[in-house]
């Protein structure tokens, strides 16, 4: 049987002291498909995605992902099942390269060792496909902030997602560096 939705979100509430975030959201996603979510400032975007992927709880309603129903606890969670999210705020690890950056907490083993090789290669994979002009070696504390955003990018593409949110994922770049970025095929 064909699956229509990869992800329904069903009259999802979430309230936070004193705020109704969310009341009652409906979002209905079919396979290979995109989309954008509009509102203001404060209108609950951000919430939304981080009730489906376990940052936040909703207080209410129903999520059917990949025709099961589901509430992840947290991101790791969500990110086994196949939802990864490049978020609004970065949080790279400045003392270390770009590549361990792409790779943090799953570097491919070669026996008992980290197969350094194999990093470096996929990195450069990676970013080749993408279109990006970022060295693997460089110390992520040295790039600019548009370039520590295009290696979140980069890092949550790799994943090989079902699902990939992006939350403003964008804001901290310049024109050209968002062309080149949507500019791969
Ligand atoms: N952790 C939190 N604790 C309390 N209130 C929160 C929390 N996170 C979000 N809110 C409130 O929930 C509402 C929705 O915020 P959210 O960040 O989801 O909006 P948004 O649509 O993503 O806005 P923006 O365009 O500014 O990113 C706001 O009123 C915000 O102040
Ligand atoms: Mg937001």
């Amino acid at each position: 049987m064909s699956q229509e939705y990869i992800l329904e979100m069903h009259d999802i509430v979430k309230e936070f002291p004193g705020v109704k975030a969310l009341k009652g959201v409906e979002l209905k996603v079919r396979p290979g498909t995109v989309h954008t979510l509009m509102g203001e400032n404060g209108a609950g975007k951000s919430t939304l995605m981080k009730c489906l992927i376990g940052i936040q709880k909703p207080t209410s309603g129903k999520i059917i992902y990949d025709g099961k129903e589901v509430l992840f606890n947290n991101t790791i969670s969500a990110m086994n099942a196949g939802i990864s999210m490049i978020h609004q705020e970065l949080s790279p690890v400045p003392e270390r390269t770009v590549c361990d950056n792409v790779w943090l907490g799953r570097y491919p083993q070669k026996g008992f060792m980290i197969d350094k090789q194999k990093m470096r290669k996929d990195c450069l994979a990676l970013f080749d496909k993408l279109c990006l002009d970022l060295d693997p070696d460089e110390k992520m504390g040295n790039l600019t902030v548009a370039k520590m955003q295009m290696v979140e990018i980069a890092k949550a593409v790799s994943y090989d997602a079902k699902i990939v949110i992006m939350d403003e994922p964008t804001s901290a770049l310049t024109e050209t560096e968002v062309e080149s970025l949507f500019s791969y095929n």
